[in-house]
């Protein structure tokens, strides 16, 4: 059945959370302060890089599904159901800031004048959606009743429309049946997997999820630390404990760590609201520490090979935190690039799409280049730190014919060790005899 639903933040979450509902069927207006982005929503441009969203978007808008507004008024006016989806940073002390998020829910109180259910897509620590729904009763206007639904989202940035039509399951945390229902069967045309919970349970699933999917890649990237040592490859390795099904070979791939908008934050969240109750989380907290050490593997590998890297001129391919999206987020690359200006090394820096948001964050401090072909040219040392599809493929003869020394330090695993091996290259990667 057709619902009309309000979704509160155009981040990569919202934007995608609406413009995948209105496809399904459902009459969606999206609503975000910030006024230029809601023009180029109107026009349907995305302001952020996501595969296949612009597409849906403008199908949508087209059909008359799918709106954007400023205006909380106009946009809640009429809507059976809020999604709640605006970010909620990280505080100084890891903990999530949830300042956005009281904010809709005063907005919402404030403007509705029909019974609604509001549901959290946002990731929020356990015990928020109480939160909420006291905000909510403590502002409203009207004699109205609310619901508040906890429903977290596992989309991952650069596969997110995807990821929304095809994921592994929805969880709905709820604490009556009716608005539990109401959500399954707004979600009914994905035809994913719905698990019930309650409220609690459903927004601990999140961090547990994204805690043990982070810890999945702590640990493979200390045993290729250990490989390295023993001369063993990480590769084999992985793909030997994968095929048992209760590992799985998904997320075991070694590299220099994990980065982005989700994992970091969402593991330094958890470790802090376990603190809050007394509970010190060792194994996730090691997690983090064991990232940390990782993100600097190649500038320490480079270190060691060179003794110093003072005047060098290194090329970093790749700047975001991973291929298909341009999000820098607590990419290795920033990591890598602040430590080699500590280093007094001059950086060029490769990325095909996120040059702008790389400039953002560091500044003038490093060149910057749009082609592989460039940023190789006379330099020292090349850092693989993103695995675009553009380097996967580039020739490995073409190292030895740009840079003044091929000298490669491999922080993804992007090349065979066979084929490095028929060619002129000094190479170094994560967890692989070199
Ligand atoms: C992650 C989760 O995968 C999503 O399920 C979740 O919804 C999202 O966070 C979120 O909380 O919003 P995302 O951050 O987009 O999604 O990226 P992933 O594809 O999970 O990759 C995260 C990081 O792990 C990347 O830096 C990637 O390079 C690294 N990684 C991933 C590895 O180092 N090894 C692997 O085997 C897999």
């Amino acid at each position: 059945m057709m619902r009309n639903i309000a979704v509160v933040g155009t981040g990569y979450v919202g934007l995608v959370t609406g413009v995948c509902l209105s496809d399904i069927g459902h009459h969606v207006t999206c609503i975000d302060i910030d006024e230029q982005k809601i023009q180029l929503l109107k026009q349907g441009k995305s302001p952020i890089y996501e595969p296949g969203l612009e597409e849906l978007m403008l199908k949508n808008i087209n059909n008359g599904r799918l709106t954007f507004t400023t205006d909380h008024q106009t946009g809640f006016h009429q809507k059976e159901v809020i999604y709640i989806a605006v970010g909620t940073p990280q505080k100084k002390d890891g903990s999530a800031d949830l300042s956005y998020v009281h904010q809709v829910a005063r907005d919402i109180a404030r403007n509705i004048k029909q019974d609604v259910i509001v549901v959290t897509k946002s990731t929020v620590p356990v015990g928020t959606n109480d939160e909420i729904r006291q905000v909510i009763k403590e502002n409203l206007v009207s004699d109205v009743q609310v619901d508040v639904v906890s429903n977290p989202e596992f989309l991952r940035e650069g596969s997110a429309v995807q990821d929304t039509f095809h994921g592994d399951r929805i969880v709905i945390g709820a604490d009556n049946e009716k608005a539990a229902t109401m959500i399954e069967e707004i979600n009914k045309p994905f035809g994913i997997p719905v698990v019930k919970t309650d409220i609690r349970s459903a927004e601990m699933i999140k961090y547990a999820s994204n805690a043990f999917l982070a810890t999945k890649i702590s640990f493979i990237n200390e045993i290729s630390n250990i490989c390295e040592k023993l001369g063993a490859n990480i590769e084999d390795v992985a793909y030997g404990m994968g095929l048992d099904h209760r590992i799985g070979n998904q997320f075991l791939r070694a590299g220099i760590g994990y980065g982005g908008s989700c994992f970091p934050k969402d593991t330094k969240a958890l470790v802090q609201m376990a603190g809050n109750v007394d509970h010190k989380f060792e194994l996730l907290e090691s997690v983090i520490r064991v990232n940390n050490v990782q993100q600097a593997k190649l500038v320490e590998k480079a270190k060691g090979f060179f003794g110093s890297l003072e005047g060098k001129t290194v090329a970093i391919l790749g700047l975001a935190f991973k291929p298909n999206t341009d999000d820098m987020r607590e990419a290795a690359s920033v990591v890598i690039a602040n430590m080699l200006i500590q280093e007094g090394a001059r950086i060029k820096g490769y990325d095909p799409i996120a040059l702008e948001n790389a400039k953002r964050i560091l500044g003038d401090s490093i060149e910057y280049s749009d082609n592989i072909e460039d940023v190789l040219a006379d330099a020292d040392i090349a850092f693989i730190s993103t695995e675009w599809k553009e380097i996967v493929e580039f020739e490995l003869h073409l190292y030895s014919k740009y840079m003044k020394t091929p000298i490669v330090f491999d922080g993804r695993n992007c090349y065979a060790l066979e084929e490095v091996e028929k060619h002129d290259l000094e190479y170094h990667s994560i967890g692989r005899p070199s």
